[in-house]
């Protein structure tokens, strides 16, 4: 197994990368094997697949797990060497944002103040700056994200029509634990109670699902009623949006619709979506 050669700054990104039509998976590190299949599907897409791991300041808000986020560098780079993956884009935080703080910023709108963003101020600012940054680092030909943070895809999708990035978004479907709860970098904080509780997420979700034809009344009590059954999870929101616009359903909508779940379970904090078709019987 070779070892991703690691790139520290963005002048050796550019200089090495130059000319190279390569995919980006931009990630936080700490890689488990939702991240992997971001990889596989990065390497089916391109040659040349570049992984980038920044734990990126400004995504975070005050209070937030910043400063306990898992920084697992030497596993994260086996593992992706072990995928086939050539290049790791690993910069400081003080390469990023040498001033300190980035004064020029981009702005996620008003989708970017709603459901996420509404219980974490200023975060989709920050993951839209650092794929910014990103992509003008790396300068990838495609860029492969997870449905997983639905939200966040949304929003990338529309920052790259809206400011004209050169690179095509490819997203891959969640991936689950044999139990259906979504992988996630932060379910290593779960005691082993609630690790089991939080089963009850994808649980509420497929109950969403199988109450879909009988419209949005019926999805938002079947996903309620399953999680009210679990007291260790509390829930933060239980929404469906029209994948379109990420806005709400008018009042008798048939179609696509997403239903998103963000839940407390002890102090992580958990979120997870599914697609849904909705109709009337
Ligand atoms: P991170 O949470 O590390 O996730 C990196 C990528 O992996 C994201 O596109 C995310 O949607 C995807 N992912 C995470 N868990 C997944 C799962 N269970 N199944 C499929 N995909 C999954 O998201 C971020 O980092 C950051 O906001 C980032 C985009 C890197 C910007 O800082």
């Amino acid at each position: 197994m070779t070892l991703p050669v690691v790139l520290g700054t963005i002048a050796s990104a550019r200089e090495t990368l130059r000319g190279k039509d390569v995919a980006l998976v931009p990630t936080l590190g700490a890689l488990h094997d939702g991240h992997l299949a971001l990889v596989d599907r990065a390497l089916e897409l391109r040659g040349t697949v570049v992984a980038s791991i920044f734990v990126n300041p400004l995504q975070f808000g005050t209070g937030e797990d910043l400063e306990k986020y898992p920084r697992t560098l030497e596993d994260d780079l086996a593992k992706l060497g072990e995928r086939g993956v050539a290049f790791v884009f690993a910069p400081s935080v003080e390469e990023m944002y040498p001033d300190g703080v980035a004064e020029t910023r981009v702005t996620a709108g008003r989708v970017g103040d709603t459901l996420e963003g509404r219980s974490r101020p200023g975060h989709f600012d920050g993951v839209l700056t650092v794929v910014a940054k990103l992509l003008n680092a790396v300068q990838p030909g495609v860029a492969v994200f997870g449905q997983k943070d639905a939200q966040q895809v949304f929003l990338v999708k529309r920052m790259v029509r809206d400011l004209n990035f050169p690179v095509s978004i490819e997203v891959i479907e969640t991936v689950r634990a044999e139990d259906g709860l979504a992988l996630s970098s932060r379910n290593q904080f779960l005691n082993p109670a609630e690790r089991r509780a939080a089963r009850v997420i994808p649980r509420a979700l497929e109950a969403a699902e199988s109450a879909a034809e009988r419209g949005i009344d019926a999805v938002v009590a079947a996903a309620q009623g399953a999680l009210m059954g679990e007291p260790l999870v509390e829930l933060d929101y239980l929404r469906l949006v029209d994948p379109s616009t990420f806005g709400p359903l008018d009042d008798g909508y048939r179609g696509p619709a997403t239903v998103l779940i963000a839940a407390r379970v002890g102090t992580t904090r958990l979120i997870d979506n599914a697609p849904i078709l909705l109709g009337r019987r």
